[in-house]
């Protein structure tokens, strides 16, 4: 009997573990050494960014030999970004805004899409085209905890994933509200730890990055 995988929502994706670490990748041989490192700290879903001529090749690499991996695609921004993400083995993907579009071409592709909002419109176009749970782009330049605290009443049935200036130090009170599921950074993968194949320093980092508390 054929054995069907359980369908990934967005807000599985968001509440696999506090933090989604947002990935840029500039040399497929860092991709699986990578993403081994941060499962081992407890990370497992990985936003691989659509930002370098290699992106695809590295999300294809780790699907292929990092079975405890689920990787997404981020940077999402048209229908074929989402479509070439689905085909390179990405299993969620991330957009830094919305679009109907997008949305649409996400769904077709079989990918939970975790779209990025910045204002109340953007929420509640997303919300006509049926995504509840949202990423909030970029979080610290365009409000941050303010913002999502003025959310929590006219957007109360949103989860969100605030993205975009937030580190170590701010993470907790991000991770403090009740409309906040994660949030997303790029500190889990510093560039200069790919590039010295500290994989143990990815691995501390993930760890800490597993150990904040969420309500
Ligand atoms: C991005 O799109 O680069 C993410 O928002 C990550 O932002 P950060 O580098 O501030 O974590």
């Amino acid at each position: 009997m054929a054995v069907t995988q359980p369908t990934l929502t967005a807000l599985d994706v968001m509440r696999d573990a506090p933090v989604i670490p947002v990935i840029v990748l500039h040399d497929v041989r860092h991709a699986v050494p990578m993403a081994r490192a941060l499962v081992a700290g407890g990370i497992r879903m990985l936003e691989v960014t659509l930002r370098t001529p290699q992106a695809l090749e590295c999300m294809r690499a780790i699907a292929a030999e990092v079975p405890d991996a689920v990787v997404g695609a981020g940077t999402v921004r048209t229908s074929a970004d989402a479509v070439a993400a689905a085909r390179a083995g990405a299993r969620f993907a991330v957009s830094p805004g919305f679009t109907p579009a997008v949305g649409r071409a996400c769904r077709d592709a079989g990918l939970p899409l975790l779209p990025g909002v910045a204002t109340g419109s953007e929420i509640m176009t997303a919300q006509e085209e049926g995504f509840f749970a949202l990423k909030f782009f970029p979080a610290v330049q365009a409000g941050g905890t303010a913002m999502l605290k003025a959310w929590q009443g006219p957007f109360g049935d949103v989860a969100f994933c605030p993205t975009g200036g937030i580190q170590p130090g701010n993470a907790a009170e991000f991770l403090a509200l009740k409309n906040v599921a994660c949030v997303g950074g790029s500190w889990l993968v510093p560039a200069d730890a790919l590039e010295q194949g500290d994989w143990s320093r990815i691995t501390r980092l993930a760890r800490e990055a597993s150990a904040l508390q969420r309500v």
